[in-house]
This record gives C-alpha cells, sequence and structure tokens, in this order.
C-alpha cells in the first residue's frame, strides 16, 4: 500500500484454507465466532495506520485459552499460518497478514479473572483493553502501570506481547518488571501454565519473559497476571516550553534530581509536532503564546500528599524559570485543562495520519544524541517532506515521524537505510517500544548480533517447529523459511 514495500514471498509450504477447515473451526467455536463477512474482514486485515494490509478469509474469535490451543493445534496440523491480534493499534504492521493467515482475535476474552487489593496483582484474560482494567483499578485505589494513547482500544495481551512502553514507564519501568506472570497457548496447542502470581520466585529459567516483546511469534498469550500500583490521589500537569533541545535535556536532568519520587512523565514534542496536533486535531489549542517556542516539554507528578507535590512543582518551575531552562509555561488548573495537554502530546500520533503519508520510526538513543537526527533528517530532506519530533524523552524514546501528502519514494530512499545506520553507529535501538512486526523484520541486525538474532531464530523453531504463529515478522523470513 505504501512506498518503501516489503518484499516478502507467501511461505509455499503453509496449506490454503479450505471448506472443511472453516467447518472444523465452526464445530469449535461455533458459527458466530468464525467470522467470514467481508466489512469485518477488510477490518481485520488492514492495520491502524491503513499502511498494511492482508488478504486473509477468515477471522476467529475464541472465548476461552482452550479453545485458542484448540485451534492452534488443528492449524499445526494442517500447517495454515495464523496471526495472534489484540486491539489492532500496533504500528509495525504486526498484527494483520500479510498474506491468507487465519487472524485470531481475543478480544472476546476480556474477563477480569482476579484482583488481590493487598497485594495490587491483578489476573485477567488477554482481551481485556487497557482503558477498562484501568477504570476497574481506579474503583479499588489503583492502577495499571502502562499508560498509552492507543488505552482505548490496545489489549492487555496486545501490550505484554510488544512490551509496550508508554507514557508512564519513566515511572513503572518495563512490562518485564510489572508482569509476574502469563498463561500461553503454543502453536502445538499446549497450554503453558506461567501464571504465576508471585514477586519473586528463582526456580529454574523465567520463561515468561521470552513471551514479553515477541510479538505473537511464539506463542499466543491468554492469560495475564500484573502488579498494579496504588493509584496516587494527586497528580498535577505542566504543558512547558523550552528555547532549545539543550533545554529540554537540561530540564530533564534536573526534573529526575528535584522531582525524584513524584515524577511520573516527562515526556517532549517539537514545534512541529505542535503544528501537526494543532492543524488535524479538533479542538485542539496551544496553551501557550503560539509560534514562539521550538519545544515542549509535558511534565506530570504524581503522589499521595496534594500540598507538598503542588509545592514541589512549583518551586522546581520557578527555579527553572529562573535558571532560563524554562521559557514559558502552564500548571494545569483542572482535570480538563490536564487532559487538553494530554491530547495534545498523545494526538499527534492520530494527526500524522490525518496530515497524509507517515514513515514511522521508534528510535532508542542516548538522550545527549537524540535530536540530532531530527535535525539531520530535516537538512537531507529539505522543502520535500515535514520531519516531526516528539516521544518519551524521559526514558530516551524518541518519535521520529517523517510526513508527506503521499508516499513517495524518493523520500524514502533518503530515509532508509540512513537512518538505522545512524541509529546503529550511535549504539541506539531502532525499535524502543513498537517492536520490529513486518516493518522492521529485515532490520534486525542494526540492533542485535548476528549470534542473539541466530539465538533467536533457533528459539523460534524450537517453539514453533511449522513456523505458522505470525509468519514474516520479528525475524528475516531467510532464517525461517529457507531450510
Ligand atoms: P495488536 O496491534 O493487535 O498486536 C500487536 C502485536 O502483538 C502483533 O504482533 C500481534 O500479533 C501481537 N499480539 C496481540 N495480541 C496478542 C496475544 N494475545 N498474544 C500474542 N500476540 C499478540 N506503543 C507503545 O509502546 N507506547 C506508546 O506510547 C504507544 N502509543 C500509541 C498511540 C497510538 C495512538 C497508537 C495507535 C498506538 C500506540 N502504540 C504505542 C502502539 C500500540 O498501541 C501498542 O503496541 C500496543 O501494545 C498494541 O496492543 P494491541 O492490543 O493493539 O495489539
Ligand atoms: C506515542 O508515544 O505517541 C506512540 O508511541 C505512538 C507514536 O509513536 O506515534
Ligand atoms: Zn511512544
Amino acid at each position: 500500500i505504501c512506498s518503501g514495500t516489503i518484499e516478502v514471498q507467501r511461505n509455499p509450504s503453509f496449506s490454503e484454507i479450505t471448506s472443511d477447515d472453516i467447518q472444523h473451526f465452526v464445530e469449535i467455536l461455533g458459527e458466530k465466532n468464525v467470522v467470514q463477512d467481508e466489512d469485518r474482514l477488510l477490518a481485520a486485515n488492514t492495520d491502524w495506520m491503513r499502511k498494511y494490509k492482508g488478504s486473509s478469509k477468515i477471522l476467529l474469535l475464541p472465548n476461552t485459552a482452550e479453545e485458542v490451543t484448540q485451534i492452534l493445534q488443528y492449524c499445526n496440523r494442517r500447517c495454515l499460518a495464523v496471526v495472534p491480534q489484540g486491539g489492532n493499534t500496533g504500528l509495525v504492521g504486526g498484527s494483520v497478514p500479510v498474506f491468507d493467515e487465519v487472524i485470531i482475535n481475543l478480544g472476546s476474552m476480556n474477563k477480569i479473572i482476579s484482583f488481590d487489593n493487598v497485594s495490587g496483582i491483578l489476573v485477567c484474560e488477554a482481551g481485556c483493553i487497557l482503558e477498562n482494567l484501568d477504570a476497574f483499578l481506579a474503583n479499588q485505589g489503583f492502577m495499571m502501570p502502562l499508560d498509552l494513547g492507543a488505552k482505548g482500544s490496545c489489549h492487555i495481551g496486545g501490550n505484554v506481547s510488544t512490551n509496550a512502553g508508554g507514557l508512564h514507564f519513566i515511572r513503572h519501568g518495563s512490562l518485564h518488571g510489572n508482569i509476574l506472570g502469563l498463561e500461553v497457548a503454543l502453536p502445538d496447542g499446549t497450554l503453558l501454565d506461567m501464571l504465576g502470581s508471585l514477586r519473586k520466585d528463582n526456580t529454574g529459567y523465567d520463561l515468561k519473559h521470552l513471551f514479553i516483546g515477541s510479538e505473537g511469534s511464539l506463542g499466543i498469550v491468554t492469560k495475564v497476571s500484573i502488579l498494579t500500583p496504588s493509584r496516587p490521589s494527586s497528580t498535577n500537569i505542566a504543558f512547558l516550553a523550552c528555547k532549545d533541545y539543550l533545554s529540554c535535556q537540561n530540564l530533564l536532568v534536573e526534573a529526575k534530581r528535584s522531582l525524584g519520587e513524584i515524577l511520573s512523565a516527562f515526556e517532549f514534542l517539537d514545534s512541529d509536532a505542535m503544528d501537526m496536533a494543532l492543524t488535524h486535531l479538533e479542538g485542539v489549542r496551544n496553551p501557550l503564546p503560539p509560534s514562539l517556542y521550538n519545544f515542549y516539554v509535558l511534565i506530570e507528578t504524581a503522589g499521595s500528599d496534594e500540598s507538598y507535590n503542588k509545592a514541589k512543582l512549583e518551586a522546581f518551575l520557578l527555579s527553572s524559570m529562573e535558571d532560563g531552562i524554562i521559557s514559558d509555561g502552564v500548571v494545569a488548573q483542572d482535570i480538563n485543562q490536564a487532559n487538553s495537554f494530554w491530547r495534545i502530546r498523545e494526538g499527534i500520533t492520530e494527526a500524522l495520519i490525518k496530515a497524509g503519508a507517515v514513515y514511522k520510526y521508534d528510535l532508542s538513543l542516548p538522550v545527549k544524541n537524540i535530536y540530532d537526527i531530527v535535525e539531520e533528517m530535516r537538512s537531507r530532506l529539505g522543502e520535500s517532506a515535514k520531519v516531526v519530533g516528539y516521544g518519551h524523552l524521559g526514558d530516551g524514546n524518541l518519535h521520529l515521524n517523517v510526513s508527506t501528502p503521499i508516499y513517495d519514494d524518493a523520500v524514502f530512499t533518503k530515509i532508509e537505510p540512513f537512518i538505522y545506520e545512524w541509529t546503529s553507529k550511535h549504539q541506539g535501538s531502532i525499535s524502543a517500544e513498537h517492536g520490529l512486526g513486518l516493518m522492521k523484520a529485515n532490520k534486525i541486525h542494526y540492533s542485535k548480533s548476528s549470534e542473539s538474532v541466530q539465538l533467536m531464530a533457533s528459539i523460534k523453531k524450537l517453539l514453533d517447529p511449522n513456523r505458522i504463529l505470525n509468519p514474516y515478522k520479528v525475524l528475516p523470513s531467510s532464517m525461517l523459511f529457507n531450510d
């Protein structure tokens, strides 16, 4: 659909779906959970960005882990390729078929199984929507340890499978730390019970970590056990302007030093990202005098003592203003204003899609070098494209997006492989949080040694000998299909 199309061949060893297969799925799931309706198939075949599109003829909606295992066992025996799908909000083409893979969407598996209000441990099915889980926990005085712009659609199973980062990573860290246990259906139909709810358990290899971030290539996550933090009673948000990138960097250093234990988000956007949001999102306005500043930073603090937190944030802002690190700023006075600040930052992804074609990159880099690549890209592309920088600065994660009215090969060839080579040269990662999916399966060597990639391929072959799970994603197809 887009320029820079990824060249992959359908693996001829995969079977094509027959009416007998469909009949078998109906026997497992019942008629209404075996979807062949054209409109619903079109939606399930197309990714959130409308950039990747498969041609699957079948969408399966299991209600239980046992049904997932029965489907997988059958697909494995028949050599039918499968794509696991959650909320379909992924940004690297991982959640939709490349060709005619069977789509297994976990959306019907959305039950909360248990919540322990002493330990904060939540156990739920993989298809629970992130925002619904957070709303459930809010009633109990707890919160989900991750938050992202796609929270209204993404599933916890999808979050685990992508090892999603998001807006509170700086405070609560990676899902590798927060996930206590998983239940996973393996490609041969084995249900792997790793659904522990212990914080400490050093008995043997911690297998759940293989599935966190493996993007549905090793197994289908069916249940999740997650440690959730107490919900802070006091949250404050400041929307700030900085004159240059160095000031943003200095502000981060100061925020970590002075706000320490109450710092819960440190996000940044440049003025081109701000322009995108202002131009393409309804009802969004810049809370600071427009067109004056090059960079904006959103700082959130969260804690248990309203007056202490407020005083701490105000003192920090005052000293940062005096030192010239901040050029301007405003603190949200109520929840509506706080939400309007978040809308700017979280809405950039949507604004970019509305603007036309978007080339999306998600880089981890040393904070000192992070913005250099945005500037280099601007000088490479000149007037031919808009280059937009935003992201989770507190985590060293830049979202570099190139926006053009339509997909354009001349632009694409100026971006890739340059951006990957640059990132590799600066010891960065070509995927900080979105994963590799289809988009970057062939690019993994820019961030991982050949020995590591070889070991990953061996693990994949061990768990999925017929390579039916999410083929063409994560690892280069040449390593998996040529033996
Ligand atoms: P899907 O998109 O359905 O799937 C993603 C991958 O996981 C696919 O490879 C799929 O095969 C696999 N998968 C899904 N469910 C399962 C399962 N149960 N078992 C095994 N494999 C499975 N990401 C971030 O990290 N941080 C952000 O801040 C962020 N913000 C976003 C904002 C917007 C507006 C959008 C559209 C996306 C954003 N994303 C972000 C990307 C995306 O939301 C995350 O990757 C999310 O975790 C995907 O969840 P999902 O349920 O939509 O999964
Ligand atoms: C974000 O931080 O907004 C998300 O990761 C989505 C994006 O990169 O656009
Ligand atoms: Zn992000």
